[in-house]
């Protein structure tokens, strides 16, 4: 081999290692755990609110199952709501909510944050997707959104 294609080669390598480093796939085996810690977390913190099968409550909490706001809005605007805390009118599946949801304790990390959010998003209905604890970390790195 030439030293010109060696460099080559080592430099392709170098760029497939990295790529393969930092390209954050969740792999099936991280979902099942995430799901599992997130099942948990879900159980012990929102579950309160949102009920077991994630149908809400009355008309104070809204549903998490099947719901068009999680679908419309998307898996960041879950991730900011379990930090930041939610108030003021939303409409869930029809129906008109103005309630509160505080922020998420801070004994619960980015972790812990990533696994509920996962649950949520692949439980009832919901349209799926996946965080992980490092993305939950940049989004609280963003800061409180401000209200639109
Ligand atoms: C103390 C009660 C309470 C807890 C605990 C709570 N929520 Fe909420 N949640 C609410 C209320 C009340 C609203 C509606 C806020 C509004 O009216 O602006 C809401 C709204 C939401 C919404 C948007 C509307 C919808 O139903 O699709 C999502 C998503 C959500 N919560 C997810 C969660 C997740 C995930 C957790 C756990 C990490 C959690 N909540 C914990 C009370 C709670």
């Amino acid at each position: 081999m030439k030293f010109s294609t060696f460099r080559a080669a080592i430099a392709i390598s170098a760029v497939l290692f990295v790529g393969t480093a930092f390209t954050p796939t969740v792999h099936a085996q991280d979902k099942a755990a995430m799901m599992t810690k997130g099942e948990k977390v879900y159980k012990a913190y929102c579950l309160t609110c949102h009920q077991a099968n994630g149908q809400g409550l009355a008309s104070v909490y809204p549903p998490v199952a099947s719901s068009d706001y999680i679908k419309t809005k998307g898996i960041k605007d879950v991730i900011l709501g379990v930090l930041w805390g939610r108030n003021g009118k939303l409409t869930v599946n029809g129906k008109e909510y103005n309630g509160v949801m505080n922020p998420i304790p801070s004994n619960y990390t980015d972790e812990d944050v990533a696994a509920a959010v996962t649950y949520v998003m692949n439980s009832w209905g919901n349209p799926g997707g996946t965080t992980t604890a490092a993305e939950v970390k940049k989004v609280r790195a963003e800061g409180k959104p401000k209200k639109k």
